[in-house]
């Protein structure tokens, strides 16, 4: 694509981030998206293609292929993402930045089984190879409903071109249990080598997820703390406030543990937990996850606690409980909630606790990651003061993205109290800047070829093989649910998991 617009100003202006050098442009390719009118390519997809194209980031020689059953016209389509990118988008609009993305946008209509559909895809993308120079790179997004992967992949995987490289990007959930996300890697393996294979967590493509990793590793003072001899326990929480919004048919049959455990947390379990990698490439880094979610202990029943939320309040409106959702059976015994206790069965956090709580309907969202250091081991002052609380370092993952240090104080004036106080870091403060989209990062990582930010078939394998042994353990009773209001932080019972302990969630 020719430049026509710069960054957007508060970029370019930013002190910070002058001097670093622009990344590397993509090689000529063209991505198909497989499930092109659904929600997540118009709130998510195609807005991180537009900001992509915005910064100059996306390959000179670039098409875009828009697939699913619904019957439209390229121009509808066109017309359909160029809304989208209006209401979806972080940029203002430029039309001649879209024109320009637009000019190589087609759409495909055609059943996934169908092989004259398959043929008129092929037929599409050759043309844009001539018209576009996209030079036979190909990269496949899957943003459809899991049971039509399969599919697509065979049919993409035997229709393989012998010239240019191509590339799967798989969406979220990979399989519903270990068995089937097997049954999908082996299938994918009969196509595609792993490395050809890009599985979205999108947790991984968020900035302040990164920063954990460069937190860790490109600072000297953490990494001597950062063991079961400075840190008391860990707290993970992935909080959100909205219900299930139309998503029973999927939820249903997920529960919270499959919607958020098996991935996101787990991926924060790991990147906390991590030993250093030998370099940022995806082999090292994903080596490193991979064995701290080999060492996690299948918590038992006394350690994990599951609700559903009841109708309640969120911030001054009342809300339904989940078995009054539109599509939940009256009696469903779908978990919207789940914590529990963790152990990184390893030298470095051996008796470490990590706890970790998700649900809906929790009094505000919010995703943190909270590191709970020792006490000071014989201080000098009154230990009953309030500011002699333990050191956290709080990372917030979303929403106000930064991380904090809390701290003891002095209080200015007579007499000696102590109060806590936070150094914090705000990355919009910091860096003057909106935070790139997670999927901007991740489709620009795939068109690179780097795959450090998605997962590995083995790593997909381990988070499975956890949540299905907690699964395993629910069979055997009936969970008395509702057991938590809407907007309340869940159930007791995930209260007295930690004060059984002698500690307590981190207050908010
Ligand atoms: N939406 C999100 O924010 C989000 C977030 C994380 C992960 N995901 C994942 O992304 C994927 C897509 O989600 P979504 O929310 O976009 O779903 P959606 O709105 O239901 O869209 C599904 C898309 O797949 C197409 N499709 C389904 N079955 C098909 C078939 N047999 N043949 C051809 N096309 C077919 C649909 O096309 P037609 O309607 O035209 O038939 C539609 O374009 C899912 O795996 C979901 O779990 C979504």
């Amino acid at each position: 694509m020719t430049e026509t617009h710069a960054p957007p100003a508060a970029e370019q202006e930013n002190p910070l981030l002058e001097g670093l050098r622009r990344r590397r442009t993509p090689e000529p390719c063209a991505l198909t998206i497989f499930g092109a009118s659904g929600d997540l390519t118009q709130r998510k997809l195609f807005p991180a293609l537009y900001a992509l194209a915005v910064r100059h980031l996306l390959p000179e020689h670039f098409a875009v292929v828009g697939v699913a059953r619904t019957q439209m016209t390229t121009e509808a389509f066109v017309e359909r993402m160029r809304d989208a990118v209006q209401e979806h988008g972080r940029d203002e609009f430029h039309q001649e930045t879209w024109e320009e993305l637009a000019a190589g946008v087609r759409y495909v209509a055609m059943e996934f089984d169908d092989d004259a559909g398959w043929e008129g895809l092929a037929a599409a993308l050759n043309e844009l190879d001539e018209e576009r120079g996209t030079d036979g790179n190909r990269i496949h997004y899957l943003a459809v409903p899991p049971k039509a992967f399969e599919e697509i992949v065979r049919q993409v995987g035997k229709r393989r071109k012998t010239s240019g490289w191509t590339r799967l990007i798989c969406e979220k959930p990979f399989g519903h249990d270990l068995a089937s996300a097997r049954a999908l890697n082996a299938t994918i393996a009969r196509y595609f080598a792993e490395e050809e294979v890009f599985r979205i967590d999108h947790y991984l493509g968020k900035e302040t997820v990164q920063n954990m990793l460069v937190l860790r590793f490109a600072n000297g003072i953490f990494e001597p703390i950062w063991n079961r001899q400075f840190v008391d326990h860990v707290q993970i929480t992935v909080g959100e406030s909205l219900g299930v919004e139309g998503r029973a048919g999927f939820y249903e049959s997920a529960g919270a543990i499959r919607d958020i455990v098996q991935n996101h947390l787990l991926q924060l379990v790991a990147l906390t937990a991590m030993e250093p990698p030998i370099a940022f490439d995806p082999e090292s880094v994903r080596n490193e996850k991979v064995k701290v979610l080999r060492s996690l202990h299948t918590p038992g029943p006394k350690h994990i606690v599951r609700g559903q939320y009841g109708p309640g309040d969120i911030e001054g409106a009342e809300v339904p409980g989940y078995r009054e959702e539109e599509g939940v059976t009256p009696d469903s015994e779908t978990e919207t909630y789940v914590a529990g206790k963790l152990y990184v069965d390893n030298w470095r956090w051996a008796d470490t606790p990590f706890y970790f709580r998700t649900g809906k309907r929790l009094p505000r969202r919010e995703t943190t990651i909270a590191i709970q250091f020792k006490r000071a081991p014989k201080p000098p002052f009154d230990a009953a003061e309030e500011g002699m609380r333990p050191n956290v370092l709080l990372l917030h993952i979303q929403p106000d993205e930064g991380v904090s240090l809390a701290i003891g104080a002095k209080v200015p004036g007579q007499g000696l109290a102590i109060r806590t106080v936070h150094m914090d870091f705000l990355y919009g403060g910091a860096f003057r800047t909106g935070l790139p989209e997670a999927y901007e990062r991740l489709i620009l990582d795939c068109m690179l070829g780097d795959a450090t930010l998605f997962m590995r078939a083995d790593e997909v394998e381990e988070q499975w093989a956890l949540v299905d042994s907690i699964i395993a353990t629910w069979q055997r009773d009936r969970p008395a649910f509702p057991n938590y209001p809407s907007g309340s932080w869940g159930p007791p019972a995930a209260d007295e998991l930690l004060h059984r302990d002698g500690r307590s969630w981190r207050r908010h």
